[in-house]
């Protein structure tokens, strides 16, 4: 079965992969794609059902800003343009883009002319609030357009052409402040380009497991197991395809958080794999001794992982295709180009030379986070699993600054755990999106009884975000904080002061190495 198919051009805007992301919430399955990385022939080949642009940086007028050729209105296929897309369809089309004397930005009172297919919905009031973000705006509307909304400084904050089904928005309806923005971009979907919303992950699970099978044949595959939603959804997939032609090998590098080896091991003894747990933590520490660099943490773990999954895999001998579980938004290559590297992230699918293998496969590369989940749930992972937090590959070695010791890695694992607890307990986490504590390398004064204390300090840092490139420090009540820090200064020995880290990032980053 082939799904029906949105093709999202990249022009290089911070929303880019919230909009792919929404229109698989609609159900429909959707690529981005860098607007200069695909010609009109690929967009022919590729016969979407609709063309979605995205926002981006630039003004139209800019020396290089990004464009399509005006063919892109002609193939009969329709075309939402959002924010630059929308300034973008405008000027290729012979309108008008003017900067604005009053920049919008935010909150932004929006009225709309429910004759417009985006807004004809019985839900969707005449006046709602949008989320704007621009300087420029259209002043004149291409021939053959009509306005469809306005707001009080942006005179076109919608137009659409209906006989050639193009339509464009200024303001961001993937963003969450747009009041039934969701709702316009299901309308453009469904009304607009006629998709049926065929796009389920049960439909992706028997799809996913026909490919692998008819792929591998009765060939072996190898899978580096973190305990990570994504490799562990992976294993669970590819179990399901072939069995034991499957050799999952979880390496554990002593870095995990309480408990969380066993909980992996005992996660996936009852599955039909093949499962190898490798107890390398004497062998990490060794590596580690003196080591108090972050870097140089990052590479030393990273460099040790190949290490010891290259000799348990040369005890398996050849394998013909090594799994890896890349997901969508590692794959997806923006029209604004790289960002810069802050952190060289160890992730365990980076193995390729060391191991000897045939062919990559990357079951997952197509679906986002909430996606690879869902496809755990329909496969049977239990709920712990699936709704694991990240978790850095160099796992809690990043989490206590200076050099690591066993006392110190104890101490951290204790004072996690009860921050994790704590947060359950509240309710919280599922909304947090990742929260962790770290071992500080600080000591200081403090009295417990009549005696004076010198002990480490130990930080909590909670954040919520939707791609992790940004977050915001999660507003924790404090009673739940409270309780988690006397929970920990009571429980856990050798720390007698606990500290809530209220930066964003950035300028902060999630991870304090
Ligand atoms: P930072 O600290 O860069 O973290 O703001 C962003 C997200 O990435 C996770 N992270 C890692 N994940 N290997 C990983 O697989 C790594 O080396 C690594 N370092 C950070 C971090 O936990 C957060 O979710």
């Amino acid at each position: 079965m082939t799904n029906e198919y949105v093709l999202i051009l990249d022009f290089g805007g911070q929303y880019n992969q919230l909009i792919a992301r929404r229109v698989r919430e609609c159900n429909v399955y959707c690529e981005v794609k860098a607007y200069n990385k695909v010609s009109i022939d690929e967009i022919k080949s590729l016969a979407p059902k609709g063309i979605i642009f995205t926002g981006g940086p630039q003004s139209v007028y800019g020396d290089d800003a990004p464009s399509v050729p005006g063919e892109i209105f002609e193939l009969g296929i329709p075309v939402l343009g959002i924010c630059y897309g929308s300034q973008l369809m405008a000027h290729v089309l012979g309108g008008k883009v003017e900067t604005c004397t009053v920049s919008e930005y935010g909150k932004t009172e929006t009225s709309y002319d429910k004759s417009c297919a985006l807004f004809a919905d019985s839900e969707i009031p005449y006046h709602a609030v949008s989320w704007m973000s621009h300087t420029d705006f259209i002043s004149k509307v291409p021939e053959g357009f009509r306005i469809a909304a306005h707001t009080a400084n942006c005179p076109c904050a919608a137009m659409y052409n209906e006989e050639k089904n193009l339509y464009a928005v200024q303001f961001h309806p993937e963003v969450n402040h747009t009041q039934f923005g969701v709702k316009m971009l299901a309308s453009f979907l469904n009304d607009v380009c006629g998709c049926t919303g065929d796009w389920t992950m049960e439909n992706y699970a028997e799809k996913a497991i026909k490919d692998i099978r008819e792929k591998v044949g009765d060939g072996k595959v190898l899978l580096a197991l973190s305990g990570g939603v994504d490799s562990s959804v992976l294993a669970a997939l590819l179990s399901k395809a072939v069995g034991r032609q499957l050799t999952c090998i979880f390496v554990d590098h002593g870095f995990m958080r309480k408990n969380e080896g066993d909980e992996v091991e005992a996660a996936f003894k009852d599955w039909d794999i093949n499962f190898v747990r490798v107890n390398a933590k004497e062998q990490f520490m060794g590596k580690l001794r003196g080591v108090s660099d972050p870097e140089t943490k990052r590479k030393t773990i990273g460099e040790e992982f190949i290490r010891v999954f290259e000799a348990e895999a040369r005890k398996i001998g050849h394998v013909d295709f090594l799994a890896q579980g890349t997901i969508y938004p590692d794959v997806i290559e923006s029209g604004a180009g790289d960002a810069a590297v802050i952190k060289s992230h160890h992730n365990v699918g980076g193995l390729p030379d060391y191991v000897d293998f045939k062919e990559i496969i990357e079951p997952l590369r197509m679906l986002f986070k909430d996606e690879t989940r869902k496809l755990g749930q329909e496969l049977g992972l239990s709920e712990t699993l699936v709704w694991r937090q990240p978790f850095p590959g160099p796992g809690l070695a990043i989490r206590i600054i200076g050099e690591i010791t066993d006392e110190k890695l104890e101490i951290l694992q204790d004072a996690d755990w009860i921050f994790r607890e704590e947060i359950a307990k509240a309710g919280l986490d599922r909304s947090i999106n990742q929260y962790f504590a770290v071992l500080t390398n600080n000591r200081s004064v403090g009295v417990m009884g009549d005696f004076r204390t010198y002990d480490y300090t130990l930080a909590l840092r909670a954040v919520e975000t939707t791609d992790f490139m940004t977050a915001e420090f999660s507003r924790i009540p404090y009673d739940v904080l409270e309780a988690a820090s006397r929970r920990i200064v009571n429980e856990v020995k050798n720390i007698n002061r606990v500290c809530y880290d209220i930066t964003t990032k950035p300028p902060a980053t999630i991870e304090w190495e």
